[in-house]
This record gives C-alpha cells, structure tokens and sequence, in this order.
C-alpha cells in the first residue's frame, strides 16, 4: 500500500505540489500519494491530526499555515527555528511530528543550478515578512558576502536583519535608503502577486547581475520585466518551488529525485 502525503493550504486549488510530487514517485519508483488538502483557516491542527488518523506520513504546508506548523511541530530542525516556519511535516519512528523548513534550501539549489553568483555576491532582499526570513541563513551558508534587507516598512527590515547580526553581513534598510550595485536581487516581497513593484532605484545592478522573484507564472512578473530593461539576467521562482518539494521527498523517503528535466516539462505547462 503507498504512503500517504499532502500539501495543506488555503486555497489549495492551484498547487503545483501533488503534480510535482507524483513525478517524483513515478521517477523514484517510491509508493506514495501525495493529495492536496484545504484546512480551514482558524483550524490547522485538526485538519493535520485528522490526516494522521487516515494514515498519512508527512505533510507540505504553505500559506496561510507555516506559522502553525511551526506551533504544531514537537521536533524542529535549526534551520526551521531560523525561519521561524515550517513547511515539512512528519511522523518520526517515535510518532513524534517533526517540523522543518526546505524553501531556503531549495532556493540556494536554484540559484546553483542557474549559476547564480553567490560565492561573495553582494545580495539584495526585497521583503522582510516569512519568505525573506526563511532563506537569509541558507543564503549566509552559500557564502554571499553581504545581504542587505530593503522593505517597505523599514523597521520590520531592521528587524529582521538583526537577527542575523551575529553573522556580521546582514543589515536591513527602506527602499529610499537603497543604493549600491548588487550581484544578486530577490524579490521576496508579495507584491509581483497583486502585479505592483517595489519602489526601487534606477541604478541597483552590477555588471551580469541576476534578478530573482519567488513568484512565477506564464508571464514574467513586473519586477522581472523592470529587471531586464535594466541589463540583468533574470529568473522566476518555480525553481525554488520545484527544489523545495524535492528536498521534502528527500526528507520522508531518503531518496533524492533527480529535478531538471521536470523542470523543463512544468515550465511548458504553465
Ligand atoms: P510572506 O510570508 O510571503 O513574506 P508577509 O509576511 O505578509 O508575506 O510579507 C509580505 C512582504 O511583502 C512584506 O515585506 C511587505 O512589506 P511591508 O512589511 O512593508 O508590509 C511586502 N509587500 C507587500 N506588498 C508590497 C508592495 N506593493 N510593495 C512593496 N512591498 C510589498
């Protein structure tokens, strides 16, 4: 009989995750299914432990729940206490849930596959909520040699970076405050979503600078679109959402699905 796994969201009804994840079991020869699940929003914990009942193994979780994840976790790895959130979910031999979070992880494998420039790479991070705080440690460890946080609302930028001041590279400003020639520029901010752009200087990239947006879709978001006008090469985030998952499958069934060529196929299917 296949294990049982699932994306829990709301909404859910757009989720790449069950596609992808069946991929990786028809490739891998591993016997899940992987369903998606909507969870009320005021009930996160009920919907899990009512999926556990039924018999599943471990869960992928995504907005609005990775806060509650994280609370509903008993076990947590460092780099999900870092992020503060948890996107993979478990049970392990003990029956204890266990909480970590692979969306860093998956960006930095991104990155690598697109010959990103991090090693020493001066990184600018748009955004300052939950998908910034959970790459900055995954990005430190790839050795970028400065990441400065521009939000918004220049106190939560602050904010954040200082918690990454024992690293001696992070620090956090507004976007009028911004100047500097950056190697690498992520939008982590939501607002490609509702198809508006941060307000950012004219000049921001170094020479063969890349600029990438966790968000994706058919069409390359406006960030992306002010990006290349302005010389850099440019990426969306179905990568990341892509390496995510497979670091997932990695962490429940210690088999690693090999994901470029999947990547090509969804990137047609969009
Ligand atoms: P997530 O978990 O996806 O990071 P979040 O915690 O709600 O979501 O954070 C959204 C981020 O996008 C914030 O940094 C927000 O800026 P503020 O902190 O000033 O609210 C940013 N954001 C949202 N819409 C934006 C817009 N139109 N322009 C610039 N930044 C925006």
């Amino acid at each position: 009989m296949s294990d049982r796994y699932a994306v829990f969201g709301n909404p859910i009804g757009h989720s790449k995750s069950p596609r992808i994840h069946a991929a990786f079991a028809a490739q891998t020869g591993e016997a899940v299914v992987y369903e998606a699940i909507e969870a009320p929003a005021d009930d996160f914990a009920g919907a899990w432990r009512a999926f556990v009942a039924a018999g599943g193994r471990g869960a992928n979780v995504t907005v609005p729940f990775k806060q509650d994840a994280f609370a509903l976790a008993e076990v947590h790895t460092p780099r999900a206490h870092l992020a503060g959130a948890v996107n993979t979910l478990w049970l392990d031999a003990d029956g204890r849930v266990r909480g970590d979070t692979t969306d860093g992880v998956g960006l930095v494998r991104d990155l690598q596959a697109h010959a990103a420039p991090l090693a020493g790479a001066r990184v600018l991070l748009l955004g300052a909520g939950g998908a910034s705080r959970g790459v900055i440690q995954p990005l430190l460890e790839a050795g970028v040699d400065t990441l400065r946080v521009a939000n918004r609302t220049p106190a939560k930028a602050q904010a954040l970076a200082a918690l990454f001041a024992g690293s001696g590279r992070v620090d956090g400003c507004g976007f009028e405050a911004l100047e500097g020639d950056f190697d690498l520029v992520i939008n982590a901010t939501s607002a490609s979503l509702a198809g508006e752009l941060p307000p950012l200087p004219e000049t921001l990239f170094a020479s063969e600078a890349l600029a990438y947006d966790m968000m994706y879709g058919a069409e390359p978001t406006v960030f992306l679109r002010w990006a290349e006008a302005r010389g850099a090469r440019t990426l969306d985030g179905l990568g990341m959402l892509l390496e995510q998952a497979a670091e997932s499958f990695w962490l429940w069934r210690q088999v690693r699905p090999e994901t470029a060529a999947l990547r090509e196929r969804l990137r047609a299917e969009l």
